[in-house]
């Protein structure tokens, strides 16, 4: 299951989204925003964030205008490892290095089809683990308040 939010900025892209791993048989579960009133993405950020972390949903989605706002407010929430992205390469390899569970985008930034290119890479790929493990590690020690 794919959590799935947005805010105002990105309604269009995120119905785009949706119907898009629906077709795949990729169940989704759409947190909002629904509409074009102003919608703060914080809020949205929120309610993705805590169904990944809580293991409710297996990843997520978020959608602003530019991904940056929503990535920074669901990275708030503990386990959460959101990335901005508006090209395949870092997605995928936000995946395999850094064990990335929310991909966030730009409905600004990038078009449907680049965003669903992007999407793509991030879904089919898996964490390498190894070395890798080690440091996603040492960011869940910062988020316990340790310095390293
Ligand atoms: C909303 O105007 C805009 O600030 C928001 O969608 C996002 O880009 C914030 O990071």
């Amino acid at each position: 299951m794919i959590a799935i939010g947005c805010d105002h900025a990105a309604t269009a892209l995120k119905e785009e989204l949706k119907d898009y791993l629906e077709a795949k048989g990729i169940p989704v579960r759409d947190f909002g925003t629904y509409g074009e009133a102003k919608a703060d993405y914080p809020v949205s950020a929120s309610k993705v964030a805590r169904a990944v972390a809580t293991g409710e949903c297996e990843r997520g989605v978020l959608l602003c205008g530019t991904g940056v706002g929503i990535s920074i407010a669901a990275n708030k929430v503990r386990g959460i490892r959101a990335v901005c992205c508006s090209e395949p390469f870092s997605a995928k390899l936000s995946r395999m290095h850094n064990d990335s569970n929310i991909l966030c985008m730009g409905a600004r930034v990038v078009g449907p089809e680049l965003a669903k290119m992007i999407l793509d890479e991030w879904l089919a790929a898996a964490f390498e683990g190894g070395r890798h493990a080690a440091r996603v590690a040492l960011i869940a020690r910062i988020e316990n308040g340790e310095a390293l």
